[in-house]
């Protein structure tokens, strides 16, 4: 009899410490993702120096195949990480878990697609894509891979006052009529270098036959630059430029890309519509976190990414991100939401405690200044970050609603 209890005891003990070594040992879980990625190497985007080096069937700015196999790559390590490691995402492919937004080029549209591949290899059953075949899965996507389908007004990726923000142009004309931006420029423009940069650029088009070249300001200037990097990387002709031309070159191309994204107010319209769209995200994900849709992915550009980064860093942290000072091809950003397990010699932690965030550009998990552990802002202090970088009615502000209040936008 008594031995029995005792056993019976034993048992209850044992049951009991288990149950608890158990909840203690669960570890915290990851509830949600956002992606955004830059598209892969492409053809010179706007002003085409080059076109006599590219093959006719494809359009300014197109992503190469090169392109293709990068953002592959990209949906490979994501796939590693998030469906192999950490076991955050499905093995097989569920439209049902995503949503995406694409700006509307045809190169960030092939880009997500080549990236959906390396995740799911389900949707396509083959490795080997082209730009035809990109926008015809096996399985089926929930939304369109017809770029008109996607807005063009769309705030989240540009913001332009030809478009759809007229404030835009008010913000940037204040900015570039300012003396230092014509001293800048004058700089670039007139230095002794750029004249043997130049005349190099004019003796290679000539023996291919190409246009000879028009270079009126800094813009065209930053799109010879940009047509280089984009021949270069893939391995095509350039004009024999050396070191200090080069660096001539860049520099101007860092001053334009400064040139919008290096002023607080410009930053701020041109990523609000982002950071209104993660917080939604998140805040719906949060109020319950087992909503089928647990990853959100932006497929947009360099600026785009540019301006999200030094919206979330302090001013040191920028620099070193790319070589050229913007973010390289196919860059990505991570943003992960956790969820801290619940102990249960605790009491409940309040949701602005229990919910965490951990960002990555890459591989490199990111400092958040802002937040007192760095490495992990809880949900009341990403919040803050968020709603301090939202600019409320920016439409309104766009439409230039707000003119006779226009704010004092230095640093
Ligand atoms: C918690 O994480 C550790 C280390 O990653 C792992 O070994 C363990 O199995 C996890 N426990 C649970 C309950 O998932
Ligand atoms: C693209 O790939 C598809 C399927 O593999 C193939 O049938 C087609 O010929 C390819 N197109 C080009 C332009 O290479
Ligand atoms: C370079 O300078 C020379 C003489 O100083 C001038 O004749 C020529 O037009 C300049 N070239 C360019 C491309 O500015
Ligand atoms: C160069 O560009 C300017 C501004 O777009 C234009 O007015 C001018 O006619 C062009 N010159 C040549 C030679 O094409």
């Amino acid at each position: 009899m008594r031995q029995r209890q005792i056993v019976f005891l034993i048992t209850v003990i044992f049951v009991i410490l288990s149950l608890g070594l158990v909840s203690a040992a669960k570890n915290n879980t990851m509830i949600g993702l956002v992606i955004f990625h830059r598209h892969g190497a492409r053809l010179p985007a706007v002003e085409d120096y080059y076109a006599q080096d590219w093959p006719a069937d494809r359009i300014k700015g197109d992503l190469t195949d090169k392109g293709i196999a990068q953002l592959l790559k990209v949906g490979k390590s994501i796939r590693k990480k998030y469906v192999d490691e950490m076991k955050f995402l499905p093995r097989a492919y569920d439209p049902t878990i995503f949503k995406v937004r694409i700006a509307q080029l045809s190169r960030c549209m092939l880009s997500l697609l080549s990236l959906l591949n390396g995740l799911y290899p389900d949707i396509y059953q083959r490795e080997l894509q082209n730009h035809t075949s990109l926008l015809n899965p096996i399985k089926q996507f929930r939304f369109s891979t017809n770029l008109a389908d996607h807005r063009a007004r769309d705030l989240i990726f540009r913001a332009q006052s030809s478009k759809n923000c007229k404030m835009m142009g008010h913000i940037y004309h204040r900015r570039m009529s300012e003396d230092k931006f014509s001293k800048i420029y004058e700089f670039f423009y007139k230095h002794p270098i750029m004249n043997t940069t130049l005349a190099k650029l004019q003796r290679y088009r000539e023996e291919r036959k190409g246009q000879p070249i028009n270079v009126t300001n800094m813009y065209y200037i930053k799109e010879v630059y940009d047509s280089y990097l984009c021949n270069k990387i893939q391995g095509n002709p350039v004009p024999s430029w050396n070191k200090n031309e080069l660096k001539l070159l860049q520099y101007n191309y860092e001053m334009f890309f400064y040139s919008y994204f290096g002023f607080r107010e410009a930053r701020k319209v041109t990523s609000t519509k982002f950071f209104e769209e993660i917080f939604q995200f998140f805040r719906q994900l949060i109020a319950n976190p087992s909503h089928s849709e647990k990853m959100f992915i932006f497929s947009g550009t360099k600026t785009n990414i540019a301006i999200i980064l030094s919206n979330i860093l302090i001013k040191e942290q920028i620099l070193s991100l790319g070589t050229e000072k913007v973010p390289p091809l196919s860059a990505t950003l991570f943003i992960e939401l956790w969820e801290k397990a619940e102990k249960p010699d605790q009491p409940q932690l309040p949701p602005n405690e229990r919910y965490y965030f951990k960002i990555f550009y890459g591989k490199k998990e990111l400092d958040i200044m802002i937040c007192k552990n760095t490495k992990r802002c809880t949900w009341r202090e990403f919040k803050i970050l968020l709603k301090t970088r939202i600019k409320p009615n920016i439409a309104d502000f766009c439409d230039l609603g707000n003119i006779y209040d226009f704010p004092n936008y230095d640093n």
